[in-house]
Formats: C-alpha cells, structure tokens, sequence
C-alpha cells in the first residue's frame, strides 16, 4: 500500500510517499480500506514539533527524537472494512466506518488496521465517508473542554476563532446545549458561524474584543492570541477560559487563577475516548454537528494540503481523498 512518512520534522516537505506492506490484522482487528482522512492541525504540530514554547524537549521525549515515532501521520478516517480477524464480533467485511484513533495516527496511508474497540463505529449513514472522516477530530477536542466547563443553558459563550476545526464544533455544541454564541472571527467567516448557531459576530481584524464591554461565563479560546491574564476582566464571576491552544503561562494559571480571582483555567490534551467519539456520531446523525470541510485534496497531494493547514486559515477541516468510492 501506499503511506505518507514524516522521515523529520519540519515543513510539508518531509512528507514522503512510501510503498509498504499492506498490514494484516491480529485476531481482535479489522483491515480498514481507507476512503477518506484529514490533515488537521494536530497533523501540522507534530510534523512540524510545533510545542508550546518551553516544552518543546518535553514533546519530542513524548513523540520521537529526531522525527515522530509512528511516522504515518493522520488521526482520523472513514473506510470500508475489507478483512477481520478470527475474534472480530462487531464488525463484518464491506461495513462502512469510521475512527479516530488520534494520537495513534496511522491514517495517512490505504489501508489501517484497527482494534475493533478502538473508537470505531458504523459510519452514520446521512454522512459521506469525506464528512466522517472529518467530524472526529474538532469534535472530540470541543465536546471536552465544554464538558469540563459544564456549560449550561442560557449561558454567554465567546468563542475565539470560530472558524476552525474546534471551534466550529464549540459553535455548534454550545447552541446544542442552550448557550448565547458570540464568535470572534474574521469577516470572510462570519457568515459560516453564523449559520453555525453564533448569535453575534466581532470581527477580530476591525475590533478589539478585549475592550468590549460585553461578560462571559466561558471563553473558548483556539487561536492562541489570548492568554487569561489579557482576557480575565470578560469573565463573570465563576467564569470558565478555556486555553485549548494554550502555552505554558495558561497552563500554570489553572494552578492559581481559582484561588486569586474564582474564575478557573482548563487546559491541557483533550481526552480521546470511545464515548466522546460515539456521542459525536450520535450528533451528527441527528444533524445537531454538521461537517464543515473548507478544502478536498487527493491522496499524493498530502504535502499540499499541510501547506494550507499551516496557513492557519482553514475553516473546519481539510479531507483527503484517499480511495475515493
Ligand atoms: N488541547 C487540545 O487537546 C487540543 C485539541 C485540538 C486542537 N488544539 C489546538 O487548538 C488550536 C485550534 O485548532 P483547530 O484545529 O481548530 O485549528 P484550525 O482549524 O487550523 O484553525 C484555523 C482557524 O483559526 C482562525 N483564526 C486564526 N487566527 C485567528 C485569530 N487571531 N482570531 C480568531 N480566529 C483566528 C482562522 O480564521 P480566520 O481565517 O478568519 O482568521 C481559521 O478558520 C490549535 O492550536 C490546536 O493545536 C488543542
């Protein structure tokens, strides 16, 4: 089969086409036919090792030295499973699926094999395999930082960079649960978050956010341009900011910030769990999170599609078309 390896890292031209062995599966696996898949922006971080500043050693301990140790990027895909092993129970050959086996990557490539627990579920069946291939990732990120900030109904909610994978899925998810949306994002977008479920609309390119009048009892912040130190006078009184994209004074303030000003930090890895990834399905099957996919590219076109990531202007998600049906 064919897989794109991350031989280093660096820019999106360290993405090498290989032709490898097509893997087996073991008795508890199934073989994936891969349709479609993503480049993301976790994709982008970890070819480029871009950690937040000062863990930088701490990161490439935790994923490889010299370059990433499961050199087959890519954390999510939708397929068709064309083998299972002797122990498989809950899936069958030609059943449409999708996973996300995140931080196991693997999914720039034909074929995946998977354990069949392994946060793989049928594919939705309103859903193209491009569509499920792409609601994993942003999904699973916003569905945990809004459930460690128990967002509840009738709650303000400012979303910073709306437009992106996460926060396209905070967007949607918050009006799910009953919350007043207010997206920061630029005016090329603001019709998309809109119809997403924001209720108002700041333009970050010709206002400044941070000298609104306006309170939140949860900031969502995904551009990485705000800090809770600059944005804490936004919240009310219990508020909740969370640094999704967070560098270390972030990641120290959830140390302090509860006891000084009763407003508290939520940083760190999102959580990648079977359960997250079937209550995103469960979504989108009701149509509560619809795909949002800016740009399609085909499988050897891969180092392109990072060099669009790395713009950091998409909006939503970037599919690769990997064996078009
Ligand atoms: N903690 C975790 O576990 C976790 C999980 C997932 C992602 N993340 C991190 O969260 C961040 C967002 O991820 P993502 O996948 O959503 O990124 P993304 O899809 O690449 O975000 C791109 C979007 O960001 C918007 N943007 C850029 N600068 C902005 C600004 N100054 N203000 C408002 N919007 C701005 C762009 O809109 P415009 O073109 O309109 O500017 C674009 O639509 C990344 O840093 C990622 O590493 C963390």
């Amino acid at each position: 089969m064919k897989a794109f390896f991350c031989r280093a890292y660096g820019g999106p031209e360290v993405l090498e086409l290989r032709e490898v062995a097509t893997p087996s599966p073991k008795a508890d696996e199934i073989l994936v036919k891969i349709a479609a898949t993503t480049v993301n922006s976790g994709d982008a971080r970890i070819r480029a090792a871009r950690f937040p500043r000062g863990m930088g050693l701490i990161g490439k301990l935790v994923l490889g030295i010299s370059g990433p140790r499961q050199p087959i990027l890519g954390t999510e895909l939708a397929g068709v499973v064309v083998e299972t092993g002797k122990d498989v129970r809950r899936f069958k050959k030609g059943d449409e699926v999708f996973a996300f086996p995140g931080v196991k990557l693997g999914c720039h490539a034909e074929f995946r094999t998977l354990q069949e627990n392994q946060s793989v579920f049928l594919k939705p069946e309103n859903l193209s395999f491009a569509e499920a291939s792409s609601i994993s990732f942003g999904g699973t990120s916003a569905l945990h930082f809004l459930r460690k900030a128990e967002l509840r109904a009738g709650e303000k909610i400012l979303v910073i960079g709306a437009s992106g994978a996460v926060g396209s899925a905070i967007v949607q998810i918050a009006k799910h649960l009953g919350a007043e949306i207010t997206a920061v994002t630029s005016a090329t977008n603001a019709a998309l978050v809109r119809s997403l479920g924001a209720t108002n609309v700041i333009d970050y390119r010709s206002e400044d956010f941070l000298a609104r009048g306006e309170t939140y009892d949860v900031i969502a912040e995904t551009a990485g341009t705000t800090t809770f130190r600059r944005a804490k006078h936004l919240l009310k009184k219990n508020g909740r900011f969370l640094a999704i994209a967070a560098e270390v004074p972030d990641m120290l303030a959830m140390i302090w910030s509860s006891a000084i000003y009763g407003k508290r930090v939520i940083a760190g890895p999102a959580e990648e769990t079977e359960e997250a990834v079937s209550q995103i399905a469960e979504w989108a099957k009701a149509g509560i999170l619809k795909p949002v996919i800016d740009r399609t590219y085909g499988f050897e076109e891969i180092p392109d599609a990072h060099a669009y990531v790395d713009t950091g202007r998409k909006k939503g998600s970037v599919v690769i078309l990997v064996n078009p049906a």
